[in-house]
């Protein structure tokens, strides 16, 4: 029966565990597969051309785990291969960008609203375009905040580096936005951080919890959910050696190591 297939979750390294986390939470009874790309994580610097050429080799790898579902878990990807991965396959497709852009409209009370992601997603004006898109008064400041990931894959997180960091680029948008949209998966680790810099009235949102939301949704509408049953998640990674069970613990609270296999997809080209 096509309910007890399994929902693919991916991303280019830790961040889209973040969006696993909230769905394992509202949809407790599915399998999983998650496919992390470790061995080439960060996408967010590479060219349009490499990341989809990344994301057709995911893509098939989790159609051939015969899924119903797939949840694109990265920002990067989401705002450069969605469609190339709606053509790949015919089941259910879920980005990262709409639903976080929907709640920050729905927060922000003086339509100032910060986005921040890689260079990849900011360039491609995909915030900028979702949140204008009904009302042009909204103004959207957006900026690229590469070293992020960096400090995120390395645990470089609660520092004054961390601090450092988000003045750098920031700074500006101190007394200015009231709502800050993380467009990257990775960056809900850094909430502490953003909230210790810009203070407790900063509404700051994450694609985690509104795109499990959005998950949950539609498979309860479609009657797609496995219900009544224990699920269970098969992780691939394709580089062992960075920190990957590490923050596995620290975001889903608990050793996923026995569920993590070894996948290197550069092997296959
Ligand atoms: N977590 C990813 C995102 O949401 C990408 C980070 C990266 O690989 O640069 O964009």
């Amino acid at each position: 029966m096509s309910n007890e297939k399994a929902i693919g979750v991916f991303d280019s390294g830790v961040g889209g565990l973040t969006v696993l986390s909230s769905l394992l939470q509202l949809l407790p009874g599915e399998k999983y597969v998650y496919f992390g790309d470790t061995a080439r994580v960060p996408y967010g610097n590479k060219t349009p051309e490499t990341i989809i050429h990344y994301t057709r080799q995911i893509v098939e790898f989790l159609a051939g785990k015969n899924i119903k579902a797939l949840v694109v878990a990265c920002n990067t990807v989401s705002s450069t291969g969605l469609e190339v991965i709606r053509d790949m396959i015919d089941i259910p497709v879920f980005e990262v960008i709409t639903p976080p852009a929907r709640a920050a409209l729905q927060a922000s009370k003086n339509k100032k609203i910060g986005v921040i992601g890689t260079r990849r997603t900011i360039t491609s004006e995909v915030y900028q375009k979702v949140l204008t898109r009904g009302d042009s008064s909204v103004k959207v400041y957006a900026c690229s905040t590469p070293l992020f990931v960096p400090l995120v894959e390395e645990n470089i997180l609660g520092t004054a580096l961390t601090r450092q960091v988000i003045k750098y680029y920031l700074e500006d948008w101190k007394n200015n936005i009231d709502t800050l949209l993380l467009g990257c998966t990775h960056y809900p680790l850094l909430v502490p951080d953003f909230r210790s810099y810009f203070g407790r009235d900063l509404h700051i949102i994450d694609s985690a919890h509104q795109v499990a939301q959005e998950v949950h949704f539609f498979m309860k509408k479609k009657n797609m959910r496995r219900i009544n049953r224990s699920g269970n998640v098969q992780y691939y990674i394709s580089d062992p050696a960075g920190e990957f069970l590490y923050f596995a613990r620290k975001i889903l609270k608990h050793d996923i190591s026995k569920y993590c296999a070894r996948l290197d997809l550069a092997e296959k080209e």
